[in-house]
């Protein structure tokens, strides 16, 4: 086995993937051999770059739209997808957005965006992946007949005050993530999760962009830094590659050691 070339001859759909940790494994993917689907949502130009950029190096990617909360939308986005590549080997839920609201004030809207976004978004695709795994039947290039996987965060274990829909939504996608897991074990699909703490990105900017707010994360970070969106890309593909095949229904979680308690760091 060629540990650069994983996923050779695979194909690699991986929702909202024009920016941060979605286009950090859109690349990984690419690199490690697959043909990439980058979905995107509302930036086009971005997603293009990004399949252009695969291309560019010698790889090979499409970008296509659609709201992963959108059943009609995700249904055409995988006819496209197989009309351009045939099938499909690895679903990569990673699209996701953070509202940050106090509890009292979550409007209907908002809850509906976090919940369709995360666990409907992840609910409509796996669907639609796990039946055309089933449909299709094994394929040479990987020992399982498909590999899905999920994006947690730490807030599927450290409650998140302010932001009550994203780690209640966090928190459904590892009980969705297992119980995928455990029905479609003995039909050889593996379904796993990523956990990250904090990885730089556009969704956290606030976090890290001064540095008195940086200060004040690293006091979560026993590692004293903050991730990058290559690293979640190689555990993703691990999880994706048959170097993982025993496994399934977990979830690894890349966080500098921020499920640590690091309040405890000296002592208690
Ligand atoms: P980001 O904001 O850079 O990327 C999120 C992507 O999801 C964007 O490309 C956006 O267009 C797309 N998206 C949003 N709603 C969508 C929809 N309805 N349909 C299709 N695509 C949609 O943020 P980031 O950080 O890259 O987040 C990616 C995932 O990683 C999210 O699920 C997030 O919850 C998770 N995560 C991020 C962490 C971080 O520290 N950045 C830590 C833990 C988890
Ligand atoms: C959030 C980030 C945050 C990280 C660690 C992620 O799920 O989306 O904003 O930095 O968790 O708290």
């Amino acid at each position: 086995m060629d540990k650069n070339r994983l996923l050779e001859g695979q194909i690699a759909l991986v929702t909202g993937a024009s920016s941060g940790l979605g286009t950090g494994i859109a690349y990984a993917f690419a690199e490690a051999g697959a043909k990439v689907v980058v979905n995107y949502h509302s930036n086009k130009t971005s997603g293009e770059e990004i399949a252009h950029n695969i291309i560019k190096k010698g790889g090979d990617a499409i970008a296509l739209g659609a709201d992963v909360g959108k059943e009609d939308q995700v249904q055409k986005m995988f006819k496209e997808m197989y009309s351009k590549y045939g099938t499909l080997d690895i679903c990569m839920n990673n699209a996701g957005i953070q509202i940050d609201q106090v509890f009292h004030e979550i409007t209907m809207e908002n809850w509906y965006r976090i919940i369709d976004t995360h666990l409907t978004g992840h609910f409509i695709c796996t669907r639609e992946a796990v039946r055309e795994f089933l449909k299709r039947g094994m394929r040479p290039v990987s020992r399982a007949l498909g590999k899905i996987i999920c994006m947690s965060s730490v807030h599927d274990t450290i409650p998140w005050a302010e932001r009550v829909g994203y780690a209640a939504a966090k928190g459904g996608i590892i009980l969705f993530m297992k119980s995928v897991a455990q029905e479609y074990a003995s039909r050889k699909i593996r379904c796993n999760a990523i956990s990250p703490g904090a990885i730089r990105t556009p969704l956290n900017r606030k976090a890290w962009e001064t540095p008195e707010a940086e200060a004040q994360l690293m006091k979560l970070i026993p590692c004293k830094r903050i991730g990058d969106p290559p690293e979640v890309g190689e555990a993703a593909v691990w999880l994706a590659s048959d170097l993982s095949d025993y496994v399934t229904g977990t979830s690894i979680y890349i966080d500098g050691g921020m499920t640590l308690y690091p309040g405890f760091e000296g002592g208690g």
